[in-house]
This record gives structure tokens, C-alpha cells and sequence, in this order.
């Protein structure tokens, strides 16, 4: 994917990373696959902004050599020790090895242990590791310091949980320009780098999917950086984060998505997900979603067995109802509805609504067990569950029919 200048002097050199499908372990699923997104800028001082994954460390290098010999970086930001933005920094490192290194102070404890680096030792006392991985100068910075690079001057904004303790943001005042690492990215891998290139309803998708998945958990941290970042009277012009596209029609769509998010906004839409053993509690789930259609809510059905999770989540960041099913399998809930209630247990979703259904045989249990998860996420049960044995009658379909009517009424 060849460079692009972003604005006069300033290139986007990182890489599409096409075909990746699982990120962050097996926790995110990038069905669109995902870019890292490096920066480099140039001015009397050469500095890069973050760098791309390792395996994709020939590319990068390869990109830098199309504008500048790499010798010439005088600085490299880690705005991120995570891998995907730091991987290729051991390789690039033996490329300028004169280049000083600018990170957090926990950027640099995160870079020492990812990379066997003593920043203190010696040059000539380190181990063979140390000295084989090309680190030399490492610079310490905080919120409000400056780096000036000539025409231009960086600022950093430490952004300490956004995601890890180590993140931080660069911030060029003459160009408005920010680059936030993960904040406001997207995994959506594409030729075009531009948020007026792609097809909006795509971008939106991804970012919301990107936000529910990653930040939803941290969204109080979220809300105090954006109003940091207006009380330092920042005026910007465009955002490029280190996934995906760069926000530069309108980096204003990008940053009010989050505000909502954060604030933990909803619509009046439901999400049923469900797990079934033979069929008995999706019948019951197909009943309920007929009596929430009635009421003329929006909803959703998902059997969490054979659905994508990450697009699951994406659908629940804007719902303000989530009703949830199994079956009863040892007293309790089956394994994949489990896997699911534990993730979206730790995204911390506030001032959701939610009810409870699911078939059983001869002991019930699973019912008890999701009300529990859901009660320690802190989302509130707000009707009672409807369990039913074996396989629903008549009497009972009407009765799931009148559940999904009734949940679907208190979102009125
Ligand atoms: Fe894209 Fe937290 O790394």
C-alpha cells in the first residue's frame, strides 16, 4: 500500500494488515482486517509517530526509505508500547540508531519489559538481548511538554488507560492535528486512509464496533480526556489514529460517537441473545421478539452459538434492553451464553434494563445464573425471568409473547 501525505510534509507509512481476523488474543474479531497506522513528519527534525507491528517492520522501513533515509529520524514517538505500534521499533531503531525515543514514563517501563531493555545500564555492561535490540535514548514525557521539531512543535497528552497505563496522544497545534493511537480508530482494513473516502454506515460500524469491544469499560476515562482536551483549548483540524482511517472531513462525527458512547447513551432497541439445547428456548426467544415487535421496538436475535461476539457487543453499545436465554444444562447456563455474559460482564454496560428466559428439563438453574452475571454488571433486572419445562405449549409461547411485550413496553 503505497505512503500518503496526510498534510504537507506529514506521510502516512504504516501498513494493511488485510487478512488478520482475530485481534487482542481471540477477543476481537476484525472480519474487515485492520491497518497500524505510523506517521512521519518532516520538518528541520524528523520525528515518526508510533510504528506498525513487527512482522510488518520490512514495510515500514520500506515506506521510510521512499521519503527519507531512515538514518535521518531524529525522533520516534510511542504514543503505545502494545505491540501492533511498537513491534517494528527494535528493527527501525538499528536503522537510526541516533534517534531518541519519547514515550510516557510507564511507556518506558512497558518498552523494558516487552523488550528486555535496562535503560539504565551502560552501553557495553547490557546482556546480549539488550544489546542486540538497538535502544539507545529514551526521553520521559507528560502532559503539556513540548517537542519542537522546527515550523512545528509536538505536544503530548498523556491518556494513562486509554487503553493501557502507558498511552498518550501527540498533538501538532500548527497542523490541528491529532494523533491519538488506539482512541478513535477503527479495525478496517482499506486502500483509502480518509473518512471521506469510504462508505460511511462501514466507518461508523467499525468505530462503534472498535469502541464496545475496547473502551466501552473505560468510558468514564473517556469523558474526563475529551473534556481535558477542550479546557486546553485544543482546536483540531484532524485525528489519525494508528487503526484504520483518518478523520478529516469530519473529526467532530468521530469525537460526538464517543461522548455518546461514553455517557453510555441509548436508543429504545433490544438485543435478545440466547443459547438453545434442542430448540425449545429459541422457540422461546422467536415468541418474545414477535411480542417486542408488536410494541414497534427495534430488536435483535442472536443465537450467541454461531454468532460473531464482537458484532454482538457492537449491537448492545446502543441498546438500552438486553434479554437473555438458555437453556438449563447442570443447573446452570450453557457454555458459549457463559463465555459471553463474562466478556460483556468486564465492558461495565450502565443504565441498561434486562429479563431473563430460558427452557429447562427436570431442574432449572440457568435463569438464577444470568440474573447473577447481570446483577454483578451492574445492569438491572427488570421484570421477572420466564422459565418453562422442556418444550413451551401453546400457553407458554403466548405467555413469552406477553414477556417480550411487556419488557418491550418499559422501553416506551
Ligand atoms: Fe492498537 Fe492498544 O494497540
Amino acid at each position: 500500500m503505497a505512503l500518503r501525505e496526510i498534510k504537507k510534509d506529514i506521510f502516512w507509512v504504516g501498513v494493511v494488515d488485510w487478512n488478520v481476523r482475530t485481534f487482542h488474543g481471540h477477543t476481537y474479531n476484525t472480519n474487515r482486517g485492520t491497518t497500524y497506522n505510523a506517521y512521519l513528519i518532516l520538518d528541520e527534525k524528523i520525528a515518526l509517530v508510533d510504528t506498525v507491528a513487527g512482522q510488518f517492520a520490512d514495510e515500514l522501513i520500506e515506506k521510510i526509505k521512499q521519503i527519507i533515509p531512515p538514518k535521518k529520524i531524529d525522533y520516534i514517538i510511542v504514543n503505545h508500547v502494545e505491540t501492533d505500534h511498537s513491534g517494528a521499533l527494535p528493527r527501525l531503531l538499528k536503522l537510526c540508531p541516533s534517534a531518541k525515543v519519547f514515550g510516557s514514563k510507564k511507556c518506558k517501563e512497558g518498552l523494558s519489559k516487552h523488550y528486555y531493555l535496562p535503560w539504565s545500564e551502560a552501553p557495553g555492561s547490557q546482556s546480549d538481548a539488550v544489546k542486540d535490540n538497538g535502544f539507545r535514548d529514551f526521553q520521559i514525557v507528560k502532559t503539556g511538554d513540548k517537542l519542537k521539531l522546527g515550523r512545528r512543535t509536538l505536544t503530548f497528552i498523556e491518556a494513562a488507560m486509554l487503553h493501557w497505563p502507558d498511552s498518550m496522544f501527540t498533538y501538532c497545534a500548527e497542523e490541528r492535528l491529532l494523533l491519538p493511537n488506539d482512541a478513535f480508530g477503527q479495525h478496517y482494513a482499506t486502500c483509502e486512509r480518509f473518512d471521506d473516502e469510504v462508505d460511511q454506515g462501514i466507518l461508523m460500524d467499525e468505530a462503534a464496533k472498535y469502541y464496545g469491544n475496547i473502551l466501552w469499560p473505560l468510558s468514564s476515562l473517556v469523558l474526563k480526556k475529551i473534556e481535558e482536551i477542550v479546557k486546553m483549548g485544543i482546536s483540531i483540524e484532524m485525528i489519525a489514529p494508528s487503526h484504520g482511517i483518518i478523520w478529516r472531513k469530519d473529526p467532530g462525527k468521530i469525537i460526538n460517537a464517543y461522548l455518546s458512547w461514553a455517557k453510555n447513551e441509548t436508543k429504545p432497541k433490544i438485543v435478545v441473545v440466547y443459547e438453545t439445547m434442542w430448540g425449545a428456548t429459541e422457540k422461546m426467544a422467536r415468541k418474545i421478539v414477535e411480542g417486542i415487535t408488536d410494541k414497534g421496538i427495534s430488536v435483535k436475535l442472536i443465537d450467541i452459538a454461531t454468532a460473531d461476539r464482537t458484532e454482538v457487543i457492537k449491537e448492545m453499545l446502543d441498546a438500552k434492553g438486553y434479554i437473555i436465554g438458555s437453556s438449563t444444562h447442570n443447573n446452570d447456563m450453557l457454555t458459549a451464553i457463559a463465555g459471553f455474559l463474562a466478556f460483556l460482564k468486564g465492558l461495565k454496560p450502565q443504565k441498561r434494563i434486562a429479563a431473563v428466559f430460558g427452557s429447562y428439563g427436570w431442574a432449572g438453574g440457568a435463569a438464577k445464573s444470568i440474573e447473577s452475571v447481570l446483577k454483578e454488571a451492574g445492569i438491572e433486572i427488570a421484570q421477572p425471568s420466564l422459565a418453562v419445562q422442556y418444550v413451551p405449549t401453546d400457553e407458554e409461547l403466548r405467555k413469552c409473547l406477553e414477556f417480550g411485550r411487556e419488557f418491550a413496553s418499559k422501553l416506551l
